[in-house]
């Protein structure tokens, strides 16, 4: 293994704990990325040296101090995510939350109402829309898949005068891979349209790329990538910002109230308008933290060594038979994680991963079993339920043979 990565590895202290005597065998980092020692002890030096006022409240120096590292916190997090300026940047809990504010406070109207959405759209950006639907707000279409992709040649197809918005997720989290923001962006900017792409599974190991692929707008979740959870950012290009209603307002978002007749909040404008109320100050420290070190350790470094895993996964888990590989090895090796499906009868992914955990030998062998958030997917694909394996710097082709081997003797034994 690379000597950055065989660095970066010592970070992870949940790799060394013993699960009733077992050892942990994590296949799971698309759910969440083991956390980073140095990203935990910087959140918890921000509670500790800082854990004062924030957010421009107060003028004191303790509270100046907070001040100055949420922002250069943020000055890290739009370097991460291509942004143009920090001013482009708003702290979010992750993707959920990054995307519940964009589909509230998008400025539809009723000429332009329509939200285009990739098959493969987790439900943390599918439901506020589904939701907005619901209440009559906004029309969705959903682009077809092509194989287990979005067919993006009939992207030009479904935009049309109402489009407001499309959503295409950049990798996604059942069927691995990645998908063309900058061919989608492209043509979605001539139907006048926003594109937002959902950076979950792409960030960790790519680095947050869509904002300079063309994207007008993504988010990335902090604990994908070994930060604190309920971290991460919502990017929002300048232009498009201008035109945001925020949702949540509060403290921090006005310049004051008036009374004018009634009353009249006069709103701040700007990424900070999004913020309110108290924020999660020593989160985004953490979040700087292990941003800074994992480009430290290398987004390429990172890249190559887990799309050799996967390619080593897709290979090894073809030769099994009662199983599919979901995908082809070129796509797959551009993503993080590989889906399998049994195809034996009386295989239950759920039973089998519960076995993974408890009846393998000295191992406790982390997989994800099901749907994956990925309602839709499933429902364009037909597939009912998936078995994930997804990968980090801290795993090697061992973790995949010792999976293999479980999944060839439950395979036996059924
Ligand atoms: C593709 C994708 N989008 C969004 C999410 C939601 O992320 P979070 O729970 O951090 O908000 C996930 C979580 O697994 C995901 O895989």
């Amino acid at each position: 293994m690379n000597k950055s990565l065989a660095a970066l590895n010592k970070e992870f202290p949940v790799l060394k704990a013993r699960f009733s005597g077992r050892r942990l065998v994590y296949l799971d980092s698309a759910c969440t990325v083991l956390k980073m020692r140095g990203a935990a002890d910087a959140q918890r030096e921000n509670l500790l040296r800082l854990g004062g006022c924030g957010g421009r409240r107060s003028f004191y120096s303790l509270s100046a101090g907070m001040e100055e590292e949420f922002e250069s916190a943020r000055r890290a997090v739009a370097d991460f995510m291509g942004a143009a300026s920090p001013d482009e940047v708003i702290f979010a809990g992750g993707v959920t939350d990054a995307a519940n504010l964009l589909a509230n406070s998008f400025p539809f109207t009723k000429e332009r109402d329509e939200v285009v959405l990739s098959p493969l759209e987790h439900n943390a950006v599918f439901l506020p829309f589904e939701r907005l639907a619901a209440a009559g707000r906004v029309k969705l279409k959903v682009l077809p898949l092509k194989g287990l992709a979005p067919d993006l040649d009939a992207l030009p197809r479904l935009l049309g005068r109402r489009t407001a918005l499309v959503c295409l997720n950049h990798a996604s989290n059942i069927f691995g891979g990645r998908q063309e923001i900058r061919r989608a962006a492209a043509v979605t900017r001539a139907a006048g349209a926003y594109l937002f792409s959902d950076d979950a599974q792409f960030a960790p190991t790519h680095g947050s790329g869509a904002a300079a692929e063309g994207a007008d707008a993504c988010a990335f979740s902090g604990h994908k990538l070994g930060a604190p959870y309920c971290t991460g950012a919502l990017y929002v290009r300048r232009e498009l910002m201008a035109k945001l209603r925020p949702w949540r307002v509060g403290g921090g978002t006005v310049e004051g109230v008036e009374r004018d007749g009634g009353y009249k909040a006069k709103y701040i404008g700007g990424n900070r308008g999004f913020e309110a109320g108290v924020q999660n100050y020593a989160g985004a420290a953490g979040l700087a933290a292990a941003i800074r070190r994992l480009e430290l350790a290398g987004f390429g470094n990172i890249r190559a060594h887990v799309s050799g895993l996967v390619m080593d996964a897709h290979d090894r888990l073809s030769a099994v038979k009662g199983v599919r590989v979901l995908g082809d090895r070129a796509a797959l090796a551009e993503g993080s994680l590989i889906s399998i499906v049994p195809e034996k009868r009386g295989f239950s992914a759920q039973d089998f991963a519960l076995f993974l955990d408890s009846s393998v030998k000295g191992l406790s062998i982390a997989v994800r079993s099901g749907r994956h958030c990925a309602d839709l997917a499933c429902l364009a694909s037909g597939v009912k339920e998936t078995l994930r394996l997804s990968y980090f710097t801290y795993n090697t082709p061992a973790d995949t043979e010792t999976f293999a081997r479980a999944l060839e003797r439950y395979l036996r034994m059924l």
